[in-house]
């Protein structure tokens, strides 16, 4: 009787090295996704801060531009589902750019996260794009280490080109579409375009020229 209902020493030892090594199992997994999800984020700021200084060289600015940072959260004209950070580029204490977070989720395969750098004078200094999953060959032009179609948005404004300037020539507009794909950088010139209206109804509390924080759309 007892050695039918009471588990031999033996499965009592095997059920013990096996729990053991399932809780280390599932330490391991967590310890591995921890470290991943750390390189992610890190790799991540690296390119942040890469473009960042892309978009507004030193030279352009005299401040830290990482430490001078303030929160955008607008959806309607910069994408953005929750707030995010923007950046103030700054000489002799007054801004002389913005850098804004910019988000569009029309690209081929979806969502695109974009920096947009504006002067003061609502010029666009430059454009990166952050984090994308186009198509290699086809939708990653948009990067500029494929090529320097993300160039063409720089010096232009809301008013140069003209608002039906704002598309790719298919559409009628000034900006080139890539070979066999339209749909990405549609995606980016609207994404940058709403951008630049943003700054433009905004333009004052960006540049701080009154005291309040921007407002919210
Ligand atoms: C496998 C595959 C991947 C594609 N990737 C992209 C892409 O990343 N970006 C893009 O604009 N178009 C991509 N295209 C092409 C689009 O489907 C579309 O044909 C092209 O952008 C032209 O769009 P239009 O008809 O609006 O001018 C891809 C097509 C295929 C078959």
């Amino acid at each position: 009787m007892d050695s039918v209902t009471t588990p031999s020493r033996s499965v009592l030892r095997n059920s013990l090295i096996l729990g053991l090594f399932a809780i280390f199992t599932v330490g391991l997994i967590a310890v591995i996704q921890q470290s991943t999800e750390q390189r992610i984020i890190a790799e991540q700021q690296r390119m942040q801060m890469r473009a960042l200084n892309e978009i507004l060289p030193d030279d352009q600015h005299d401040n830290d531009l990482l430490n001078d940072s303030f929160t955008v959260d607008d959806r309607k004209h910069l994408g953005l589902p929750n707030p995010a950070t923007a950046w103030r580029g700054r000489s002799d204490g007054a801004v002389t750019a913005v850098i804004l977070p910019v988000l569009t989720m029309d690209g081929y395969s979806g969502r695109i996260d974009l920096l947009v750098g504006i002067h003061a004078n609502g010029e666009l200094a430059g454009v990166r794009v952050v984090n994308h999953r186009e198509t290699p060959g086809l939708g990653d032009k948009l990067e500029l280490a494929k090529a320097d179609w993300i160039l063409s948005f720089n010096g232009k404004s809301l008013a140069m080109p003209a608002p039906e300037g704002w598309a790719v020539r298919k559409d009628g507009g000034d900006f080139d579409q890539f070979t066999g794909a339209t749909i990405t950088p549609r995606a980016v010139v609207q994404a940058v375009h709403k951008a630049i209206i943003y700054f433009n109804e905004h333009r004052d509390a960006l540049l701080q020229l009154t005291p309040e924080e921007p407002t919210h759309g």
